[in-house]
């Protein structure tokens, strides 16, 4: 079902900018009316000349991610930035006793006025050497993923869309562990993996003026129309997150796990395919302008969500509304950029809005380059049963349910992870 229309299940943040929603054009949830079209050959340089080897596609690389910054998320600045770690507190006996949580600013030296990134870390304290860490923002501020009383509110902007958990754009204690469903904290350090997280909006609130608080503010250019968005910023954000756990003596740096849902799924995807410092990349429910082919019309559109969600791509990203086709790349590309490190996408079944099937070839797409490394993607062009976890070094679920972040899909990640990030 359209998550937009059917008001129990959309999104939050939907709500808000789902302007005008009784005058919503019809979107397409018929398989046969997709159409046809031709995708981009990854394996194609812009000048027509075939990729055959690493060292080639090492040079395609550079060239998609030009055009990925020039036509969809906007060119990231690529100065670096001065940053000043602050741990602000430490908890020896978190989660009653199995974990070590630190919380610790981010802070941008050359930037005073910008405010940090608050991260918190947690690290299983049975861990006998550095921890692999599953890093991903979140939607609703650190206190929302977890019930533990000490984890200071956000006292950032906040959507008031969910009513009560949010007041005057700020979060209530109501608010405490409201996705802490989605982080299963316990599982997840149990089976010896750290978890890191920030709140989205501490690198740019998400609504269209957003950027004049966050990091857009200082770097980058907003007249030109390749200046990124938001999805890069975000992208950006968890870079700088790395930057910080590879100063941390509790992970392993070398096995980060970057991880997001839904529009933080999207800024994962572009994260992991610009930084390869990424070990591996898991992408839950990112649908459109992330693991969705864009050229299949099919749920979310490149228009739909440019018009929804001006802010999170580049300007240029807008041209295409009404010819995708002319778009000189697509989604299954920007997977490709992920490999040959390790991908796992994921659907659900009850969110058509993501186009699960857009998904799922957006990760057949990716295909060639995981061969090119001598290793499996998929390894299949079948599109799998319901809860029928498919593929090899790239996997594929679409899980029965809602659009969500379930028990099941962490089944799934924690088990790929063992497999192929330890
Ligand atoms: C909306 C939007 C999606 C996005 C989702 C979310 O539904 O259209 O593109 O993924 O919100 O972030 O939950």
């Amino acid at each position: 079902m359209n998550r937009i229309l059917l008001g129990v299940s959309i999104s939050f943040f939907t709500i808000r900018f789902a302007a005008g929603q009784a005058s919503e054009p019809t979107y397409n949830y018929d398989e046969a009316k997709v159409g046809t079209y031709t995708l981009p050959d990854p394996l194609r340089m812009t000048n027509g000349k075939k990729v055959t080897t690493k060292g080639e596609w090492a040079k395609r690389r550079t060239e998609l991610l030009q055009l990925f910054a020039d036509n969809v998320y906007g060119q990231t600045p690529n100065q670096s930035v001065r940053l000043r770690f602050q741990t602000t507190h430490t908890e020896p006996n978190a989660l009653g006793g199995k974990a070590i949580r630190k919380q610790v600013s981010i802070f941008f030296a050359d930037y005073p006025k910008l405010q940090p990134i608050d991260v918190v870390l947690y690290v299983p304290k049975a861990a006998k050497k550095p921890s692999p860490v599953f890093l991903g923002l979140n939607f609703c501020g650190n206190h929302c993923i977890t019930n533990e009383s000490d984890v200071p509110l956000s006292t950032r902007w906040m959507t008031n869309a969910i009513g009560e958990v949010s007041v005057n754009s700020r979060a209530t204690e109501k608010s405490r562990g409201m996705q802490a469903r989605r982080w299963p904290l316990d599982t997840i350090l149990a089976r010896g993996y750290a978890v890191a997280t920030a709140y989205y909006g501490d690198i740019e609130p998400d609504y269209p003026q957003g950027w004049q608080t966050g990091i857009r503010s200082v770097l980058g250019d907003t007249t030109k129309a390749t200046n990124w968005g938001a999805i890069g910023a975000w992208a950006w954000g968890m870079s700088r997150m790395l930057d910080y756990l590879q100063t941390e003596p509790g992970i392993d740096s070398k096995r980060v796990i970057a991880f997001g849902h839904s529009r933080i799924g999207k800024a994962a995807a572009w994260a992991g395919a610009q930084d390869e410092r990424f070990a591996a990349v898991v992408l839950n429910e990112s649908g459109e302008g992330g693991a969705a082919l864009a050229r299949r019309w099919y749920g979310e559109t490149v228009e739909r969500i440019n018009t929804s969600f001006p802010h999170w791509f580049c300007k240029q990203y807008k041209s295409y509304n009404k010819r995708v086709a002319e778009l000189p790349i697509d989604q299954h590309e920007l997977l490709a950029l992920i490999a040959p490190r390790p991908l796992y996408v994921a659907s659900a079944d009850g969110d058509q809005w993501s186009d699960p099937k857009g998904e799922f070839l957006g990760a057949v797409g990716a295909e060639p380059i995981y061969r090119l490394y001598g290793k499996t993607g998929l390894g299949t062009t079948t599109f799998p049963a319901i809860d029928q976890p498919v593929g090899q070094t790239v996997r594929y679920h679409d899980r029965t349910g809602k659009h969500d972040v379930t028990n099941y899909d962490w089944e799934q990640y924690l088990r790929f992870a063992d497999e192929l990030v330890r």
